[in-house]
């Protein structure tokens, strides 16, 4: 493992991952579904002989959707823990243990794509841009040099998309930081780990600038959306599970009076989205790219 991977992945293991993730429902089309439903209707478009790259495997919860539908199917995490796990469960998809960045950087990799796609992972490749590694206290810091991260995001997203073959397809889901979900996330981790331009959204706007770029020359065609949703929790404990393990991992340093405030804020924030059964819907959200390389 290099630096870089541990830094990124140390606090994200597939278990947890799995354990952590409450289903999402979103407003799709007119019906609130759930956001694995969702995919598969967005996905059926397309034709099932269709080659997929799906970059950002995680733990293989769409891949294995994917591997459902298409007869090819192929995937990258920079993480070697997912990557392991998704070999286990799904042998036949080819993976590989590698940062997108730096595979959207060699052209040969797009020859046998028709469908790229990624879900909740796109954003992180752009972030790294905005990120330095501080090599003596072994942690991530804000980049030094905005524009120069500016520059290297707007080639990494070109890359993607224009080393794309003629006609394939493409989709992006890409996480919604405006929602009170992440809302709840953001207030914290910007006062240890500050986003570029203390803007949480920053990376998705730049990814929509760079394509409303790309889109103008007339190298892409993409329809965008915003779609609104919750994300459902059983009761509270359910709740404090998903953020303590999932969005809080690794932010604690064993901080135990960090903890108990942090629950006791996300009572007082979310109980207006109490259920009369004890369950939370707290409002979500996601981003939806759906294009195609003209
Ligand atoms: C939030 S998880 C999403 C996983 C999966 N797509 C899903 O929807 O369940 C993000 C994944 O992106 C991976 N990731 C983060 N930065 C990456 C990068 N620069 N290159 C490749 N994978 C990356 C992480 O290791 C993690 O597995």
């Amino acid at each position: 493992m290099d630096i870089k991977e541990i830094e990124y992945t140390k606090y994200l293991l597939p278990k947890d991952y799995e354990e952590a993730l409450p289903p999402y429902f979103f407003d799709f089309q007119g019906e609130i579904i759930e956001e694995v439903v969702m995919l598969k209707k967005i996905l059926n478009k397309f034709s099932s002989i269709s080659r997929v790259m799906e970059l950002g495997v995680g733990t293989g919860r769409v891949t294995e959707i994917l591997y459902e539908q298409f007869s090819d199917v192929s995937g990258i995490d920079i993480s070697s823990n997912m990557i392991e796990s998704v070999r286990k469960k799904l042998p036949n998809v080819k993976l590989e243990n590698i940062d997108i960045n730096k595979f959207v950087n060699d052209k040969s990799n797009f020859n046998d794509i028709d469908i790229l796609c990624s879900f909740w992972a796109y954003n992180y490749a752009i972030l790294n841009h905005y990120e330095e590694f501080d090599f003596q206290n072994k942690s991530i810091k804000p980049t030094s040099n905005f524009d120069k991260s500016n520059l290297n995001s707007e080639k990494m997203i070109n890359e993607t998309f224009l080393n794309l073959k003629l006609k394939s397809d493409f989709l992006i889901i890409f996480f919604d930081s405006t929602s009170v979900e992440q809302q709840f996330v953001t207030k914290y981790w910007s006062k240890i780990q500050p986003f570029p331009k203390n803007d949480r959204s920053y990376t998705y706007k730049r990814f929509l600038e760079v394509l409303n770029a790309l889109e103008g020359k007339e190298q892409i065609q993409v329809d965008h959306e915003t779609i609104k949703g919750f994300v459902y929790f059983d009761d509270f404990d359910k709740m404090i599970k998903t953020y303590l393990n999932l969005h809080f991992k690794g932010f604690f340093n064993g901080d135990v009076d960090l903890v108990k405030s942090i629950i006791l804020d996300l009572k007082i924030t979310m109980d207006k989205y109490k259920m009369i059964d004890g369950s939370y819907k707290i409002p979500a959200g996601v981003n939806i790219f759906l294009g195609k390389r003209i």
